[in-house]
């Protein structure tokens, strides 16, 4: 009875973490998994980097060898690992099989996680299986890359927020450090809490598709009250920040990164004005969805700042701006 159950988790999910890194190194494990990364442009630094791993072909590998390693069947039960057979909770099967492994760290840089990629086309199955919410895994409250980033957040006073796993690490080896990636689901109140202890500025680098920029809106609103700077890239139809920076290449990618990162506000005009030139209505309408977001930002002072650079960039009075935002903000109280 040395360790509580807490304890015993991290140190299954440790136990975990080094049998998916061991099995990447496996004659099944080099011909599937290593050389998927490869083919993605994964080094052998980066893939030690991000304990990237392989989880073999097996309904028991991880539970047997778990057990023989002394961690309880209901241990690997808590931390997620293995599975229990809705028609016959008896039998216990592994979670994650024949998929190539992202583990999740926290920011101690304590494996609490997976996520775990498919390798074929198959549609039937999920892209990524991911760990439930365990006693040590509340993904509400995870960046992914965290560990590997928080240094460089500090550092460069900036973080790029990306979406996936896989955009984590291109921009790494793109060269750039100070990256974390909210893991497809949207923003939430505690990543923005966790980004905060080290940079008050984001840059938001969604996919290129319509879900994305979808999500980068309603990300930038929550980053706005969250009270922190907001800049965002738009990246080709198509195109997320890992698929452009391998057609690119890291130098041409920052160079992107530098030119095309806007302030939340010509962000938002850009994407709207597209469909509303020369439609006084639809113009309108930018200036409701500028303002909305400018409700959002908790400081008065860099609200007005904001009034005037939409004023500037909308060609229209800034009187105007300042009673649509009064006029949203009195609603709110
Ligand atoms: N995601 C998930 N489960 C899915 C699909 C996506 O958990 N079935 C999460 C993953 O964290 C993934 C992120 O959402 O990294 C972004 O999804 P997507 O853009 O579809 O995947 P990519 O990260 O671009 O992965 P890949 O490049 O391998 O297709
Ligand atoms: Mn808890
Ligand atoms: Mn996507
Ligand atoms: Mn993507
Ligand atoms: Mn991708």
């Amino acid at each position: 009875q040395a360790f509580n159950e807490r304890e015993s988790l991290y140190i299954a999910l440790n136990f975990a973490k080094n049998l998916f890194v061991e099995n990447l190194k496996s004659d099944e494990g080099r011909s599937i998994g290593l050389s998927y990364f490869k083919e993605r442009g994964f080094t052998q630094e980066i893939i030690e980097k991000f304990d990237l791993g392989y989880a073999l072909d097996s309904w028991d590998h991880m539970l047997k060898s778990g057990k023989k390693a002394g961690h309880s069947e209901e241990i690997l039960l808590k931390a997620g690992l293995v599975l229990q057979k809705d028609d016959d909770k008896a039998r216990i099967y592994d979670r994650f099989r024949n998929r190539v492994i992202f583990t999740i760290h926290n920011l101690g840089g304590k494996p609490i996680a997976f996520g775990a990629r498919i390798l074929t086309q198959d549609k039937k199955q999920p892209k990524y299986i991911n760990s439930p919410e365990t006693e040590v895994y509340h993904k509400s409250d995870v960046l992914y890359g965290l560990f590997q980033a928080k240094q460089a957040m500090r550092q460069a006073d900036n973080c790029y927020l990306v979406e996936g796993y896989t955009d984590v690490i291109s921009l790494h080896l793109a060269g750039i450090q100070n990256v974390v990636a909210s893991s497809g689901t949207s923003l939430t109140e505690g990543q923005i809490k966790l980004i905060k202890r080290f940079t008050d500025n984001v840059t938001v680098l969604y996919d290129g598709d319509a879900a994305g920029i979808k999500a980068s809106l309603r990300g930038i609103d929550m980053l706005l009250e969250g009270g922190l700077n907001v800049k965002a890239v738009v990246f080709p139809d198509g195109d997320d920040p890992d698929s452009y920076s391998r057609k690119v290449g890291g130098e041409i990618f920052q160079d992107y990164l530098k030119n095309n990162a806007r302030d939340f506000i010509e962000f938002k005009i850009d994407l709207y004005a597209k469909e509303s030139e020369g439609d006084p209505i639809k113009r309108a309408e930018v200036i409701r969805q500028v303002v909305q977001s400018i409700s959002k930002i908790p400081d008065p002072i860099i609200r007005t700042v904001y009034v005037k650079e939409s004023g500037r960039l909308l060609s229209i009075e800034e009187d105007i701006v300042l009673a649509e935002l009064n006029k949203i903000l009195l609603k709110g109280e």
